[in-house]
């Protein structure tokens, strides 16, 4: 039977029920998907992702065991007043998250991850752990769904691109066919037409988006750089929605 590879537009756009046969890549470029695997990349011992500002300073204050916990996150692409790091992955640097544990709260990445956690297992995909992704799911049996978070209700086009990446990823394989619903096909076509042979056009199309324009808006344009860097990060950032939280584990490529 070909394996199920279903894309998300929106979370909003997730049939009720369909992901609990599934491993579900949650997909928020800029920037809490890329900002939290930088994190768990650099040392961080978990992520825990959070729905609201208040959910992040109560879970912050209950898991002071292995030393007192950061809060992280952004309202408005800006850090949260109180709160110890904004959501830029260049905030998440060894020495300001080695070995701590993060209650994180993002305006759409968050609220994604709680919107897939019926699934058998959550991923958070990003650029920059693009082929151990893929490779976890090419390790597996399980269909596939790719969440993208949005912005504010509104498809985001960097996000559809990973998702085309991932759908461009398996269509190479020559062993195997797919069952991919329309989200699945536009945005490997789209993924396709804006990279090209070269994989030149990614990093300009998320520069134009409308997140990549708040942002360089806000002065974040190096986020964009690093949120379109390919396969700088060799691992998995985990999900498990009954501890609520995220960790790493190191991959290696097959
Ligand atoms: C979000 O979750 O809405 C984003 O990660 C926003 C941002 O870029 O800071």
């Amino acid at each position: 039977m070909p394996r199920r590879i279903h894309v998300h537009f929106l979370p909003s756009l997730i049939p009720n029920g369909t992901l609990k046969n599934s491993v579900a890549v949650v997909i928020d470029i800029l920037r809490a998907s890329t900002t939290i695997l930088h994190s768990l990349h650099h040392g961080t011992r978990s992520v825990i992702p959070c729905l609201t500002i208040d959910d992040a300073q109560r879970a912050a204050a209950q898991s002071n065991t292995k030393g007192p916990a950061l809060l992280g996150g952004e309202r408005g692409g800006e850090k949260i007043a109180g709160f110890d790091l904004d959501n830029s992955p260049t905030s998440y640097s060894r020495d300001a998250v080695g070995g701590r544990t993060i209650a994180f709260t993002t305006t759409n990445g968050t609220k994604a991850l709680h919107a897939a956690a019926d699934a058998k297992q959550v991923l958070i995909g990003a650029f920059s752990n693009l082929n151990a992704i893929c490779d976890e799911l090419i390790s597996q049996r399980n269909s596939i769904d790719l969440v993208c978070a949005g912005t504010n209700g509104e498809i985001s086009s960097e996000d559809v691109l990973f998702a085309g990446a991932v759908v461009d990823w398996f269509g190479r394989l020559e062993s195997e066919s797919f069952d991919l619903n329309d989200q699945a096909r536009i945005a490997g076509a789209f993924y396709q037409s804006t990279t090209g042979e070269t994989g030149a056009g990614l990093l300009n199309t998320v520069r134009e988006s409308r997140g990549g324009r708040n942002l360089t808006k806000l002065g974040f344009d190096a986020d964009i750089s690093l949120a379109c860097e390919i396969d700088t990060i060799p691992g998995l950032a985990i999900y498990d929605p009954r501890t609520r939280e995220i960790q790493y584990r190191p991959k290696t490529i097959q």
